[in-house]
């Protein structure tokens, strides 16, 4: 069960990998959370991706592709997984294909750009586990605290709205290409095995998108 999930900012990749994650009991590896711990650690990674990151641009694909990689030759990654965030270029799809590494589905997660402004606006999160919330969409029994562990959520910095637009300018320039690369995946070319295509409409609530999801896979069998 290899699932990779693509969409743009705020489309909520975030919140419907912790769901699949658990569904399916496979790791979800969001590089957007891995790159957060970076800076919060204040690691060399983390010192060198802090400004980019703060103003909307992609890191480097050398530098993702490196951490995914190392990420993926883990030991909970044999039964499967769930790329969340990852690929966001070509280049990185490619990489993922020269590894060797089979694709069995790319989900992308449609919304449209006003909605994801209001999203992200409203987002607020828990930085050690990731979880996500949303004032009004998804809002926390208590305002202000995870429901799991009761500590503060914050809000992230690449939230701000110009930052959110710069993140969707990005997305259009490097990551929408990805559609048409997985949608009209080139075995011949690529000489590895073309993933299964599902697209779903991430404009409706969160349980009514994982209900699409779902019952998408169900009908190649796995879900
Ligand atoms: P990353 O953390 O991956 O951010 P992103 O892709 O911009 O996505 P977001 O986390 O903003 O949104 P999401 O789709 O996960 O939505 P969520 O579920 O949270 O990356 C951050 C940065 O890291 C990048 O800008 C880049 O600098 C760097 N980076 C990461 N990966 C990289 C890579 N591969 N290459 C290069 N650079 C990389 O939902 C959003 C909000 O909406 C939440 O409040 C949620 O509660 C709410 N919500 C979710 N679903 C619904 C729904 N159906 N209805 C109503 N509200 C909803």
């Amino acid at each position: 069960m290899r699932i990779i999930l693509l969409g743009s900012p705020g489309a909520g990749k975030g919140t419907q990998s912790k769901l699949l994650s658990s569904h399916f009991h496979i790791p979800q590896i969001s590089t957007g959370d891995m790159l957060r711990s970076a800076i919060d650690k204040g690691t060399p990674t983390g010192r060198q991706v802090k400004d980019m990151m703060t103003a909307g641009h992609l890191v480097p694909d050398d530098l993702i592709i490196a951490i995914v990689k190392e990420r993926l030759s883990e030991k909970d990654c044999t039964q499967g997984f769930l790329l969340d965030g990852f690929p966001r270029t070509v280049a990185q799809a490619e990489a993922l294909c020269r590894d060797g590494i089979d694709i069995d589905f790319v989900i992308e997660i449609a919304v449209d750009e006003e909605e994801v402004i209001k999203r992200l606006s409203g987002r607020w999160m828990h930085p050690a586990s990731g979880r996500v919330y949303h004032t009004v969409y998804n809002p926390p029994a208590t305002p202000g605290k995870d429901d799991v562990s009761g500590e503060a959520l914050i809000q992230r910095p690449d939230d701000q709205e110009e930052t959110v637009r710069q993140r969707l300018n990005v997305y259009r320039r490097q990551t929408e290409p990805l559609i048409n690369y997985y949608q009209n995946y080139s075995e011949e070319k690529t000489k590895c095995s073309a993933p299964q295509y599902i697209r779903v409409d991430g404009g409706r609530s969160v349980e009514t998108v994982q209900e699409q999801i779902l019952s998408a896979l169900k009908k190649t069998d796995v879900a």
